[in-house]
């Protein structure tokens, strides 16, 4: 936890940009897995951590936008709770320890918001993305959940994205020890990409070190040989020599700030030609993208430079041709790389996207594109100093869509399907780092982990015939 005085300013600031209603905020529960007492790890909404810190299930909290008060909710626990759970703080020391001093059993929340309805007072939430927070609304408001669904509070959330978005120097702070973690996971699943294992042997054991050194991993381990399916959670694949592997992994810190790095390894050590030459324009549009953070600038152009890098690169090899910039203007290079360059970060590895992406990565002054890859673009918006985000551009040679566009004929004047087709198997690459944007620019996070294709090879360490 921070400060109470963390807690305390950060509430100020936030009732300071809404003058009437209450704002409610719903803390998570227990996920149970298989029966009731048998539960996932308990993960606190992101929202709840930033403005009242308690990172345990059963609570939740109001703020009166007009009288300034904040009230807390929770459990005070008894015996029968003590012997199981071992001993507790009071509500009253937890309301204490953010600065809250009238605090309150949960099982009275119904009731007060139930009141504040019935004199005609507005309840702002933030749109929930649980059931549990479904059912609870729908009996507090006594709303149907499309209702639920769509009267989720744009004020609150507009002002909730404006807060959370410019990170304090404390939440860099915790960025920066996630990313300590993030690294010493990549650094041993580099050293451990051997042909002979399996990709649950490193995705174990990483996890693993982010549960030891922080509170597990901001979402869960995409590891794979068939780094083309982007999001790659099967890791039942045995390492060959030649394979590459991605690995797009990260930690919480132990306040559960998130980092996000992605790798791509040579399994036995060495990048072959052809992977290499396909890796250098990968780490080209990375560099050229991270070089072109600047406040004020806006992300979807640094994409767009991502994606003329990719496409310039793309037909230096033969597999695209025609002019790059008009490729990427109509999307042909989404055959290659169909995916936004980055996100938000911090309390979630995509930062808010809980609140609705669109609040988060886009404003009046741009809207989201309807063309296939550019439309998964989270962040389009112009960068302000104090965003963490993530830089991730990849090329991917995904059999099904190489052979659908082919069928289809699309972008004929701009794809060489007869070379693109030698790749089918080559599997994929991305390269992701985590960078502030700074007064002047920006500040990639972190200690260097190993991403050109020389520190590469020296970490992995071995020799392989090319
Ligand atoms: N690194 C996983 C993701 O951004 O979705």
């Amino acid at each position: 936890m921070f400060s109470v005085q963390t807690y305390l300013k950060r509430r100020e600031m936030l009732l300071k940009q809404i003058d009437k209603g209450l704002l409610l905020f719903l803390g998570n529960e227990e996920s149970p897995m298989n029966y009731k007492d048998n539960f996932y790890r308990f993960r606190q909404d992101s929202s709840f951590l930033y403005y009242f810190g308690h990172n345990e299930p059963g609570m939740a909290a109001v703020l009166d936008t007009e009288t300034g008060e904040s009230i807390l909710f929770g459990y005070d626990f008894g015996i029968d709770d003590i012997i199981w759970m071992g001993p507790q703080k009071t509500l009253h020391e937890k309301g204490k320890q953010i600065g809250v001093a009238d605090t309150r059993p949960i099982d009275q929340l119904f009731s007060f918001i139930n009141k504040a309805v019935k004199q005609g007072r507005r309840i702002h939430y933030l749109p929930p993305y649980r059931d549990e927070h479904r059912i609870k609304l729908n009996q507090f408001l006594g709303k149907d959940f499309n209702e639920i669904k769509n009267g989720a509070s744009e004020p609150f959330i507009l002002a909730v994205v404006a807060q959370r978005s410019v990170k304090e120097p404390q939440e860099i702070e915790e960025i920066e020890r996630a990313h300590a973690i993030t690294r010493e996971m990549h650094l041993t699943a580099m050293s451990m990409a051997q042909p002979g294992l399996y990709e649950r042997d490193i995705a174990g054991t990483i996890e693993g070190i982010a549960l030891s050194k922080g509170s597990g991993t901001s979402f869960p381990v995409i590891l794979s040989v068939r780094g083309e399916t982007l999001h790659n959670n099967y890791h039942g694949n045995r390492l060959e020599k030649g394979h590459l592997m991605v690995n797009d992994s990260g930690a919480q810190s132990l306040n559960n700030y998130a980092a996000d790095i992605t790798r791509t390894i040579p399994i036995g050590g060495l990048f072959t030609a052809k992977q290499r030459a396909v890796y250098e324009i990968v780490l080209a549009a990375q560099t050229r993208a991270i070089e072109a953070i600047a406040p004020g600038k806006r992300y979807l152009d640094i994409h767009l430079l991502a994606a003329k890098t990719i496409a310039q690169g793309l037909k230096d090899i033969g597999l695209m041709k025609g002019n790059p910039d008009e490729a990427v203007a109509q999307g042909a290079h989404a055959l290659f790389f169909p995916h936004g360059l980055g996100h938000m970060m911090g309390l979630d590895v995509h930062d808010m996207e809980n609140l609705g992406e669109d609040y988060v990565g886009y404003d009046e002054s741009v809207q989201r594109s309807r063309q296939f890859g550019l439309a998964y673009l989270r962040l389009a918006k112009s960068l302000q100093p104090g965003y963490v985000l993530t830089v991730e551009p990849g090329i991917y040679f995904i059999p099904a869509l190489i052979e659908l566009w082919q069928k289809e004929g699309k972008f004929n004047d701009f794809i060489d399907y007869y070379e693109v087709k030698k790749y089918i198997g080559f599997g994929g690459i991305r390269i992701e780092d985590d960078v502030e944007v700074t007064a002047s620019g920006y500040r990639v996070i972190g200690e260097n982990i190993p991403k050109t294709p020389e520190e590469i090879e020296q970490i992995c360490g071995q020799t392989q015939e090319s």
